[in-house]
């Protein structure tokens, strides 16, 4: 099962397509993690990336794609992936379409998250993540059971994204609404695009995807 997710900056992908990983076993691939690591790692990729993503700024397509090729060749990807932030040009649809042309695959559903963009910004600005294992968490919607302490491992360190900020949001905004927008007309007229109600609650948003994900299984299994 081949899943793409769609949704503006904090509608809350990363959320569920963790969820999904771990329902169905199949590999959760964000881009915006793997650069993050590469500007963590400090490497030539991670040098240029860091500075348009600190503007919002969308990193060219010859860079992503060709990350994004290996990585869906690695072996936990055997029965599946969930992309969560690829793709997001056009360009990206058309070369992952190549690539999984060549590796005889394809993508079986794009899950479309669709949050009004007021919600946006406060739900970026209200989020921060274990800096030990990495769960993360919402100052409004997901806090810790327990103050500054990790529900997951118990660690007391947190951190914030650089981009993470009002400034930064509307930027990222406007890279979706122009560069990213397209690719729904792209997958319509090629695959099953279900939309999904991620104004509510985390555990409704998890709900509607079951059901969505309940009939392609229908359909892949025909
Ligand atoms: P990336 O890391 O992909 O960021 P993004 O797309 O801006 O998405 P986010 O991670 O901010 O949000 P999300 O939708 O995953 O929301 P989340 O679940 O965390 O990309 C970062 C940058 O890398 C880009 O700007 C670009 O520069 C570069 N990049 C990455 N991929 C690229 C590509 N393919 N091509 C070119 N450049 C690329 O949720 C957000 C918060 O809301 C959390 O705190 C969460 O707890 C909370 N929340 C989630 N769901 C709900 C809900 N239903 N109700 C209330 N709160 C909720």
């Amino acid at each position: 099962m081949n899943i793409i997710f769609l949704g503006p900056p904090g509608a809350g992908k990363g959320t569920q397509s963790k969820r999904l990983e771990a329902r169905y076993g199949i590999a959760q691939i964000s881009t915006g993690d793997m650069l993050r690591a590469e500007v963590k790692a400090g490497s030539e990729i991670g040098q240029e990336a860091k500075t348009l993503m600190d503007a919002g700024r969308l990193v060219p397509d010859s860079m992503i794609v060709s990350m994004l090729e290996k990585r869906i060749q690695q072996p936990d990807c055997a029965k599946g992936f969930i992309l969560d932030g690829f793709p997001r040009t056009v360009g990206q649809a058309e070369a992952l379409d190549e690539v999984l042309a060549r590796l005889k695959s394809q993508i079986d559903v794009v899950l479309v998250l669709q949050v009004d963009e007021d919600a946006l910004a406060d739900r970026i600005a209200g989020r921060f993540s274990c800096a030990k294992c990495g769960a993360s968490y919402n100052d409004v919607s997901k806090p810790t059971k327990v103050p500054d302490t990790c529900d997951v491992c118990g660690s007391h360190d947190f951190v914030r994204r650089a981009d993470d900020n009002r400034e930064t949001v509307a930027s990222r905004l406007a890279s979706y609404r122009k560069e990213t927008m397209p690719l729904l007309p792209y997958y319509e007229k090629k695959v099953k695009v279900a939309f999904i109600d991620g104004m509510a609650p985390i555990e409704d948003v998890s709900s509607q995807i079951d059901t969505i994900m309940q009939e392609v299984e229908q359909i892949t299994q025909k």
